[in-house]
């Protein structure tokens, strides 16, 4: 069964206001992304595992605790997935990124695939997907399936966004993947936009729309 977190904190569900809003230019749009990256990234590392360590603080030994050490790979779904990678790297600057570009055929709604690069090592990564938006989850499942091909057997999906739709076909898919998402919304028009979403997410990032 899919494991699905909805950060209800107030600061992300602010910024989502903001970033539904028509009225949201592409740099504020941008901006409001790359934070909204921040706090999900914050709360989808919270079971990251830690062990023992210790350090010299100017009075004395702390026995303290520092990250496992198991690597981690971020993985954005080109080209809105692109917004949150600043974000995530924040945090996690170690992290190795690797790419998959996916776009929606207009018609079908069905992914077409037009590029990937993954780190060598991918197999080994826990790997953080991340896209703004989970509408047909079309997109989210052709990434992972090929992750997964790749060997990666820890995968966790961040989204800002998700239709109801997209998470049932994640969890019938990959019924393993965690979904971390600021919002689930009502449902999919019959272009498979999610209501009320915020539109075309990467038109309103890049500002070619
Ligand atoms: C958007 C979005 C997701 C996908 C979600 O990308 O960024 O990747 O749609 O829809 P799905 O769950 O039905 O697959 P789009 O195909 O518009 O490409 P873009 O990011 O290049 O604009
Ligand atoms: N992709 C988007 O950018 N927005 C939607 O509402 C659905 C898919």
């Amino acid at each position: 069964m899919t494991k699905i977190y909805v950060n209800e904190h107030p600061l992300v569900q602010h910024k989502i206001t903001l970033l539904r809003d028509k009225n949201t230019g592409t740099k504020e749009f941008r901006e409001l992304t790359n934070e909204l990256a921040i706090l999900m990234a914050y709360e989808a590392t919270r079971d990251l595992k830690l062990t023992d360590a210790s350090v010299q603080t100017p009075i004395t030994t702390a026995k303290t605790r520092v990250l496992a050490g198991k690597k981690l790979g971020i993985v954005p779904i080109l080209r809105a997935g692109l917004g949150m990678v600043d974000g995530m790297m924040s945090l996690i600057p170690s992290a190795k990124v690797g790419h998959i570009g996916l776009y929606r055929d207009p018609k079908t709604l069905a992914p077409v695939e037009y590029y990937c690069k993954l780190p060598p090592d991918v197999g080994e990564r826990d790997i953080i997907v991340v896209d703004p938006m989970l509408a047909t989850g079309g997109s989210a499942i052709a990434a992972i399936g090929y992750l997964k091909r790749a060997g990666c057997t820890s995968i966790r999906l961040v989204c800002l966004i998700a239709a109801p739709e997209g998470v049932d076909a994640l969890n019938e898919k990959f019924p393993d993947v965690t979904i971390y998402t600021a919002a689930i919304d009502e449902r999919l028009n019959d272009h498979g936009y999610i209501v009320p979403g915020l539109g075309d997410a990467g038109d309103r990032l890049f500002g070619t729309k």
